[in-house]
């Protein structure tokens, strides 16, 4: 029987609360589909910092790469200045074990009210791919004369070729993942579909302004589509791609963009398909340790109330089976998930949802 050695890090606020309900649902699918889940438990957060000053221990990242996947909760906490523990954990685990992908799917399950009007489960079903090590987050640059009237600040977007091309290949694969010829993206003319096409990706940028970076993201977005023939390609400016993602998301398959547009239109994206309580992601290094978290907050108000909703750590978890090769149990969480949301939560909104946290959990287990 295969085992998966996975490291969890609860995190602070309603974060143990949700990854409790992730962790009852892995064992439950493990069980169920015949593998064995090894955890270990870390305490990396908020409270730790307060009590040692420390974000994350000296040899955090070699611990991390013991394991074939990180599951995490939350980051954030109301007593830490914001910045230290987002940079010091989050984006420090983010850069130091070269997760380049944050992978979003966009995804309305049935029964989920979603604030764009008239659309439906099968006109909001995208994936966006946030390029995750590059861009304004890598804190370069600095002030001078700081809280002067002359004070300048410096924040520099950097972009390397080999950091947009392996990004953006990996944006092409993935659309193939979700398409085959027997199951093309639904959003192809007829056209397109004669001409051998199956799948779409759009690349988002800001080519008319910033100039320099996704003038390198557009060269190298259409260099490594010629690798990809079956898949069609498109482009929008980031503006635009807000945009279309309200009035018409049935239009998008797959969205590769920057580190920072990809921050941003997720959060769009999360709010599309019933908000944070469902938004699953993934930090993808492809040939190395992956960490899969909720994208929503720690929640500090909700905590240890039981009335958060843990379907996004429900399916973060079920994201990391399915990267692990356990498609079967990642599928299966999925579907549970969608009967769940269509069957039984009366909202997605914590404290609203009809049940409680422990019992949504058990629900997923039931419909498994
Ligand atoms: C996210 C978050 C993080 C980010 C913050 C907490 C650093 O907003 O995962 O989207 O900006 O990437
Ligand atoms: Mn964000």
């Amino acid at each position: 029987m295969k085992t998966y050695k996975i490291a969890v890090l609860p995190g602070d606020g309603t974060g143990p609360e949700v990854v409790a309900e992730a962790i009852k649902v892995l064992d439950a699918a493990a069980k169920k589909f015949n593998f064995q889940v090894e955890k270990k438990y870390y305490d990396w957060g908020g409270e730790r910092y307060l009590k040692t000053g420390n974000t994350l221990p000296d040899d955090a990242v070699e611990q991390l790469k013991q394991h074939d996947a990180v599951l995490l909760g939350a980051i954030g906490h109301p007593k830490v200045k914001p910045g230290i523990l987002e940079k010091g954990i989050l984006l420090k685990l983010r850069f130091d074990l070269d997760q380049y992908i944050n992978l979003r799917p966009v995804k309305l399950y049935p029964g989920v009210e979603t604030p764009l009007a008239n659309k439906k489960p099968e006109d909001i079903d995208y994936v966006v791919v946030r390029e995750n090590t590059g861009d304004v987050y890598c804190g370069i640059g600095g002030v001078s004369q700081p809280g002067t009237k002359q004070e300048v600040a410096i924040q520099e977007m950097i972009y390397t070729y080999a950091q947009v091309e392996r990004c953006v290949r990996f944006s092409f694969e993935e659309a193939l993942r979700r398409h085959t010829k027997d199951n093309p993206w639904r959003g192809l003319k007829k056209e397109d579909i004669e001409a051998g096409k199956v799948a779409q990706v759009t690349l988002c940028g800001k080519t008319n302004v910033l100039t320099y970076v996704f003038g390198l993201w557009e060269r190298v977005f259409y260099e490594v589509a010629k690798d990809f023939p079956a898949v069609k390609t498109d482009y929008c400016h980031v503006d635009a791609t807000c945009m279309w993602m309200v009035k018409n998301p049935e239009w998008f398959d797959v969205i590769v963009t920057a580190n920072m547009f990809g921050d941003i239109i997720t959060d769009l994206a999360a709010m599309t398909q019933g908000g944070m309580g469902v938004a699953a992601g993934g930090n993808i290094n492809p040939n190395g340790v992956s960490m899969f978290e909720p994208i929503g907050g720690s929640a500090p108000k909700y905590t240890g109330l039981n009335i958060i909703n843990p379907l996004a750590a429900i399916g973060a978890a079920g994201m990391m089976m399915d990267f692990l090769g356990e498609k079967k149990a990642g599928a299966a969480i999925e579907n549970s998930i969608a009967y769940v949301t269509g069957n039984k939560l009366k909202s997605m909104a914590a404290g609203k949802m009809g049940y409680s946290t422990t019992e949504v959990g058990q629900l997923v287990i039931d419909h498994l």
